[in-house]
């Protein structure tokens, strides 16, 4: 099994080896109760994009999940250095970058233990763009209910829920399953995608649900702003109902692999109005330009 996995170098817990060789306990945590966090960060002509924003959310998650802070990686310039030694191994240049972290190995307990030292594995893998029949066409989505856990804010390895509901997709040769959930008030409102926000555009602006405890705090819903900011595009983070998102102008989605990436079916339906139906549409377009741009000028 191991013979065909990539013998890139990555690195486990500071040791720089081949992947095929990288291992961890059964007793670590993170096999035992999906106990961890991750990140995974865009690498552009062996550029990390927004690092230091995917760094203060892994900070923010290992508090959420009073986690320790991995041994000699109190600073982000450690990690920095730590991520640089992978990302100059590999032989793309365009590349995605894990990083995940485990609170350690311990005999099984679902209680904390006290005083673990976390397991931290850091790989890199071509990046994977976007097909460019899938850019220039957009991509067809499925929806369904969003039956995964309530702390969707966390960026934790427990990915169960999202597999399952990115396999929905998978099974209907669409991109991405879009979630909704019932809320107190009315709905069903829209959460995210399995492994992506999503926004509409609605009158010209970007419109995203609010970011609470259904929804990850994408990297790129900070970045959106900024985006929309310079190229003068209102934006709001608002409940958003399904009837919005089927009567929407545009949908699109974000993440680290599909950057933004316009949505141009929705179980089968065309989405949009007018001549633009069922095509990517202006805001995306300009989006999507500024991405480029930023991804030039931000990344170190
Ligand atoms: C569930 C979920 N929501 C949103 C996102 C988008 O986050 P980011 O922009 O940091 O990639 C992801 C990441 O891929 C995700 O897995």
């Amino acid at each position: 099994m191991s013979s065909t996995l990539p013998d890139t170098p990555c690195d486990l817990n500071g040791e720089l080896l081949p992947l095929s060789q990288a291992k961890v306990s059964v007793l670590d945590r993170g096999f035992i109760f999906g106990d961890g966090i991750y990140e995974a960060i865009p690498v552009y002509g062996r550029r990390i994009f927004r690092f230091d924003e995917h760094m203060a959310r892994l900070a923010r998650n290992l508090d959420k999940l009073r986690m320790a802070t991995p041994a000699g990686l109190a600073r982000p310039e450690d990690w920095l250095e730590r991520v640089r030694r992978v990302v100059a191994a590999q032989p793309a240049d365009d590349q995605m970058l894990y990083i995940q972290v485990t609170r350690g190995v311990a005999m099984r307990d679902h209680v904390m233990p006290i005083g673990l030292e976390p397991t931290v594995f850091i790989m890199s893998n071509p990046f994977k763009p976007v097909p460019a029949e899938a850019r220039h066409q957009g991509v067809a989505c499925i929806s369904a209910r969003d039956f995964r856990w309530e702390r969707g804010d966390i960026k934790s390895t427990s990915l169960l829920g999202n597999v399952l509901a990115r396999q929905m997709a998978a099974d209907q040769d669409a991109a991405e399953t879009i979630l909704f959930r019932e809320g107190a008030h009315g709905g069903p409102w829209l959460t995210e995608g399995s492994s992506s926000n999503v926004w509409i555009v609605h009158e010209g602006a970007l419109l995203g649900p609010p970011m609470n405890e259904h929804v990850l705090e994408g990297i790129r819903v900070a970045l959106l702003r900024e985006l929309c900011e310079e190229e003068g595009i209102a934006y709001n983070l608002r409940p958003i109902s399904e009837a919005d998102v089927r009567a929407a102008d545009e949908l699109l989605l974000s993440s680290s692999g599909r950057e933004v990436l316009a949505v141009t079916k929705l179980d089968g339906d065309l989405v949009g109005h007018g001549a633009l139906r069922g095509k990517p549409g202006p805001v995306y377009a300009r989006l999507y330009e500024a991405y480029q741009r930023a991804k030039r000028e931000q990344s170190v």
